[in-house]
């Protein structure tokens, strides 16, 4: 009696961890160069959504306008009607060379769709997106990524890559990922990734 008692109180335990804890697919990378406060990723190829967003400045606005494009996208607005997973991360480029402020906002693609997703409704204006495999410079930090604290991440990512970087690389595209739901308050992981294939840092080849 006892020990049924228990292997019931076991699998109800065990239904709960299990349809909660569902694994979130994130893109595969292969770390290739680790420091104190930065690592080098080196990615596959990996398949985005993305959707444009000019005309704001803020990096809070632009991603929230993007992700609600891309929500209707995923929620069923799409020439198949199709319903698809939540990924994480979320991305946010800021593309700071461009004369009018841009933010491009990415939701990664999962396995099954990576290939040929269905095509977004046209008024959503978000593209299907493939990234050659690349190598990111990545920066972790904590808490909420806003307007008045993801510059001074971005500048911190680059004064420890300056070192490595050849004299005057430009670069002109930062992205901020964030991995979580909002609703999570504690234990929340963003990234800042910079690209630096072009640079082939530390012996980072394309594959
Ligand atoms: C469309 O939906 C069907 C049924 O869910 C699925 O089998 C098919 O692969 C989907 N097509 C695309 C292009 O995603
Ligand atoms: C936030 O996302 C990261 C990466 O997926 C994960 O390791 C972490 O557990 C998440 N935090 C919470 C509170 O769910």
């Amino acid at each position: 009696m006892k020990g049924k008692l228990l292997i019931n109180f076991a699998l109800i335990i065990c239904f709960f961890c299990c349809s909660s804890g569902r694994v979130i697919e994130s893109p595969h990378y292969k770390v290739i160069h680790v420091e104190s406060d930065f690592e080098i990723r080196q990615y596959k190829q990996v398949s985005w959504m993305s959707a444009l967003v000019q005309g704001t400045a803020s990096f809070e606005k632009s991603t929230q306008q993007g992700f609600h494009r891309l929500y209707q996208y995923i929620h069923g607005a799409n020439s198949n009607s199709s319903h698809f997973l939540i990924t994480s991360p979320v991305t946010t480029t800021i593309m700071a060379s461009k004369r009018q402020p841009e933010h491009l906002i990415r939701y990664y693609l999962p396995n099954g769709n990576a290939e040929n997703p269905p095509l977004p409704d046209s008024e959503l204006n978000v593209q299907f997106e493939k990234w050659r495999s690349n190598c990111l410079a990545v920066r972790r930090f904590p808490g909420f990524a806003k307007d008045d604290n993801i510059n001074k991440e971005i500048d911190a990512l680059k004064s420890s890559l300056s070192k490595y970087l050849p004299e005057g690389a430009a670069i002109s595209e930062y992205t901020i990922a964030q991995y979580n739901s909002s609703r999570r308050l504690l234990g929340r992981l963003n990234e800042v990734w910079l690209d630096v294939s072009g640079f082939t840092a530390e012996g980072c080849q394309p594959l």
